[in-house]
C-alpha cells in the first residue's frame, strides 16, 4: 500500500477544506485506489441541511467520476475527543465499490481506530444480491 502517513495526511488535509458552517463538524477522507492514486473530499454543507455531502461521498464520487472503482482504503479524519464513525449512507454507499475496503478512523489527537467497512455494515446490501432476487 502507499504510505499510510501520506494517506491519513491527505484526510487530515481535505479536512480543512471543509465547508461545515452549521454543524462546524469538519471532516475529511482520502480514498486510496488500487491504481495507487489518492482521492479526498471533505463535508459540504448546505443551508438546505438534506443536500449536505459527507466527506467520504465527496471521495468516492471523484474516484468514480474519474475512472476509479476499486479500492483499498478510505482514512477519516475529523476534530472530535474520538474518531468519527462512516454514516449509514456513505457506508451503504461504499460498499457499491467493495465491502472489504479498510477504513482508518482518525482524530487530530492522533487517535485511530482500523477496521472495515464489512464490520461497520454487517450483511450489507451489495450489487450481487440483484442477481439473486
Ligand atoms: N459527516 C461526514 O462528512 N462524514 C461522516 O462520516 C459523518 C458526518 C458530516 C456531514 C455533516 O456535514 C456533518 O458531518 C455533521 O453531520
Amino acid at each position: 500500500m502507499k504510505n499510510e502517513a501520506e494517506l491519513i495526511q491527505a484526510a487530515l488535509q481535505a479536512r480543512e477544506q471543509a465547508y461545515a458552517p452549521y454543524s462546524e463538524y469538519k471532516v475529511g477522507a482520502a480514498l486510496l485506489g488500487k491504481s495507487g492514486r489518492i482521492y479526498t473530499g471533505c463535508n459540504v454543507e448546505n443551508a438546505s441541511y438534506g443536500a449536505t455531502i459527507c466527506a467520504e461521498r465527496v471521495a468516492a464520487v471523484k474516484a468514480v467520476s474519474e475512472g476509479e472503482q476499486s479500492f483499498e482504503v478510505l482514512v477519516v479524519a475529523v476534530g472530535g475527543d474520538e474518531p468519527g464513525s462512516p454514516c449509514g449512507i456513505c457506508r451503504q454507499f461504499l460498499a457499491e465499490f467493495g465491502i472489504r475496503l479498510r477504513l482508518i478512523l482518525v482524530n487530530l489527537k492522533g487517535d485511530r481506530i482500523d477496521t472495515t467497512l464489512e464490520q461497520y455494515l454487517p450483511q450489507a446490501f451489495t450489487p450481487d444480491r440483484l442477481s439473486k432476487g
